[in-house]
């Protein structure tokens, strides 16, 4: 396989493991886009249409038997080929700003890192079923066990990949950073152990600043 995958400059997607503050830092950047004007949609992944939605139930239900990595990695897959078709496309085709909170990064960081799934077979699926880059990758970079302190604070029950051990989480974080070094012009790493104000006053500072630029 060869040749760069098309990107797209109104494509923002934000990346990094549990409780990294993907969330948090994707309601600053729409506002911030929202007070200059911008039209914006915000997704996020597994889902963002009803179909994906309900993809994504499927997979982070701890009721049924676990998925072997391989059903994951398709399941992931099959509902980001329906936000691409579905979502996605039809946004960026009208002018408008797409905020994704996680994208294919997530499934080389968590079923190829995570999982140990082979990455040659993620980029064929990326190739072959998504076809496309965010122009910009936020990846939020923090300490697994301060990532993961954050989310206890919720009461919801962890999901199925919520509970994984600490090693699944060092080897996602250890791909997430390999591939912001390998493609610096698409991907910013922020440190997120910062205060969450000073994060999300970064994050919006590397968009207006990529704004300028696109
Ligand atoms: N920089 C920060 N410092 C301290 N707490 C934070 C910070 N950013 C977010 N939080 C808090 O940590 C929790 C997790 O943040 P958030 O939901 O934004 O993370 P996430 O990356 O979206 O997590 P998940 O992977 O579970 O979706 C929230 O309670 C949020 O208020
Ligand atoms: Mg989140």
């Amino acid at each position: 396989m060869s040749g760069a995958l098309p990107t797209h400059p109104r494509f923002v997607s934000l990346e990094g493991g549990e409780g990294a503050g993907k969330t948090t830092v994707l309601n600053a950047l729409r506002e911030a886009l929202r007070e200059g004007g911008q039209d914006v949609v915000h997704t996020r992944e597994p889902g963002g249409t009803p179909l994906a939605e309900m993809i994504r139930g499927l997979l982070l239900d701890p009721s049924h038997e676990p998925p072997a990595a391989d059903t994951e990695l398709l399941l992931m897959f099959a509902a980001r080929a329906q936000h691409v078709h579905e979502t996605i496309r039809p946004a960026l085709e009208r002018g408008a700003w797409v905020l994704c909170d996680r994208f294919t990064d997530s499934s080389y960081a968590y079923q190829g890192g995570g999982r140990g799934l082979d990455a040659g077979w993620i980029e064929q699926l990326e190739r072959q079923v998504v076809g496309l880059r965010p122009g910009l990758t936020l990846l939020l970079d923090v300490d697994v066990g301060r990532g993961r302190e954050r989310t206890r604070g919720r009461d919801l029950a962890p999901d199925r990949i919520e509970s994984e051990r600490d090693e699944f989480f060092e080897r996602v974080r250890a791909v997430y950073r390999a591939r912001a070094t390998a493609e610096p012009d698409r991907f910013r790493v922020i440190d997120a152990s910062a205060p969450a104000a000073e994060v999300a006053a970064e994050a919006v500072r590397l968009l207006r600043d990529w704004m300028a630029r696109a």
